[in-house]
């Protein structure tokens, strides 16, 4: 049979709220235009982030029943740190809150101003805790990752030649491959980029980091596109990707399939581990929480295993592209081919007649949420354009809006809805409107942005 089905039965439902559109007209100004300011509650199908918003599985909800809350030397983190190991093969595994937590202990321990940190792309927290720590994030994905029409099976590479070129000139402390490629369209890295990123890496001395929040979608990706790992299992695959890295970062609220969580794993650099170590006990807790409950940890265990199943991915890597389909039929454009864990629309070519210094991804989102009650997010001149030298003239190179896909929380039916939103939002899309900013902090602005239209 064709269909691929949902590899899981339901077993606990959450009710959702329809809203009318005067309602949701009324919201959306009560939250300053931001979609970040809404109550979850206010909306009827949440694509905001496939960040923490899964539905855990039975065995990881009994797995949390066992949960060893000792402070130190709990049960529940050593099946953690072995399910990592098991995956990544690195000696030291230091839990974390999330992602950004991970990030922020080790770029403290190995960054110092006038530092470059080259990245495929690097994601806007990622970015952040380069700059706060006064280094330099480059972006340097292949050419063809920054045309969002264009197909290519690993448009989440990175540019080997402009790698090669930044070790040769800069300071350069670290090297960071993010799988998928979350900010340039959830786009996978080949094995091919990251062992050939690795070897460039370690002829110049230099680490070369996994930001591996989507991890196993990445390894599906390998699997079924590049030659050699169609007979892999996907735990082989992404072995083999973390066997060319020093060092990853997780947030595990994506492929730990956990609503909370991260890691820090460093391969055997005993030195640095020890560093990182020492600050995860100040900032985050003791090194075997990590500011993590026990059950936390044992729901983390269970998701590593589980999010590597080959139905579970099938399903996954073909429901979204389900959508994309829907969306291409139609004549929305999308970044191409559809991407891990999101469907990326193109706001640029959707909506030609909002200029960039009026933020069209933007002005997208409210429309999705106006019209159907979607939420979704912007990755475009709010989230990446920050112009010091001229901050009305965002300089983002793509205006995308993101429909992020939680982990075993909606089904088809709830995908078919969206795609009719968007086929009504592209039917009137000439009377969208762009917005502009009213108050924007400058750090992480499109949080709590407060805008208005224009
Ligand atoms: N790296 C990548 C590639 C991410 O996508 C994220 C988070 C982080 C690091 C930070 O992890 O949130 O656990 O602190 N991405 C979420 C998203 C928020 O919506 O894409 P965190």
């Amino acid at each position: 049979f064709k269909t691929i089905i949902e590899p899981f039965r339901i077993k606990t439902v959450q009710p959702i709220r329809q809203t009318t559109r005067e309602e949701r007209e009324r919201l959306l100004q009560k939250a300053h235009y931001n979609v970040f300011l809404l109550k979850a509650d206010d909306v009827l199908i949440d694509l905001l982030t496939d960040s923490g918003t899964g539905a855990m599985s039975a065995q990881q909800w009994s797995g949390m029943m066992l949960g060893d809350e000792s402070y130190a030397g709990a049960s529940s983190f050593y099946k953690f740190e072995a399910a990592v190991k098991k995956i990544t093969g690195f000696e030291h595994v230091l839990p974390c809150h999330q992602g950004r937590a991970a990030e922020r202990i080790l770029f403290g321990c190995m960054l110092k101003p006038g530092d470059v940190v080259p990245n495929n792309t690097h994601f806007d927290t990622t970015r952040a805790h380069v700059e706060y720590r006064g280094a330099k994030a480059l972006d340097i994905p292949i050419p063809e990752g920054r045309d969002p029409a264009l197909i290519h099976p690993f448009k989440g590479n990175m540019d080997l030649q402009a790698l090669e070129k930044i070790l040769q000139g800069k300071q350069v402390p670290l090297v960071v491959i993010t799988v998928t490629n979350n900010s340039n369209g959830g786009q996978p890295v080949s094995m091919a980029n990251i062992r050939q990123a690795s070897e460039i890496c370690h002829r110049y001395n230099v680490p070369l980091i996994l930001d591996c929040a989507r991890f196993a979608e990445n390894a599906w990706f390998i699997k079924i596109r590049e030659d050699g790992y169609a007979n892999k299992t996907p735990l082989e695959i992404a072995q083999e990707m973390f066997q060319y890295a020093d060092g990853a970062c997780m947030s595990a609220k994506k492929d730990g399939m956990a609503n909370i969580g991260g890691f820090l794993a460093i391969k055997d650099d005993d030195k640095l581990a020890k560093q990182c170590k020492d600050v995860l006990i100040l900032t985050e807790g003791f090194s075997t929480y990590g500011g993590l409950a026990g059950y936390d940890l044992e729901a983390l265990a269970v998701g590593l295993q589980e999010v590597l199943h080959e139905d579970y991915l099938e399903y996954r890597i073909r429901s979204v592209a389900y959508l994309g389909e829907k969306l291409t039929e139609c004549g929305i454009p999308i970044v191409q081919p559809p991407g891990g864990h999101a469907i990326y629309i193109d706001a640029k070519a959707m909506l030609p007649h909002i200029p960039s210094n009026q933020f069209p991804a933007w002005a997208l989102t409210l429309a999705l949420y106006v019209e159907g009650g979607v939420r979704s997010v912007e990755l475009g001149g709010m989230m990446f354009g920050k112009n010091d030298a001229n901050p009305a003239e965002p300089n983002s190179a793509m205006e995308l809006v993101r429909l992020a896909f939680p982990r075993r929380t909606y089904t088809q039916s709830h995908i078919d809805y969206v795609s009719e939103v968007l086929y009504h939002v592209n039917s009137i899309k000439d009377t969208i409107r762009g917005v502009k900013i009213v108050e924007a902090p400058a750090v992480l602005p499109h949080f709590s942005a407060k805008m208005a239209p224009v």
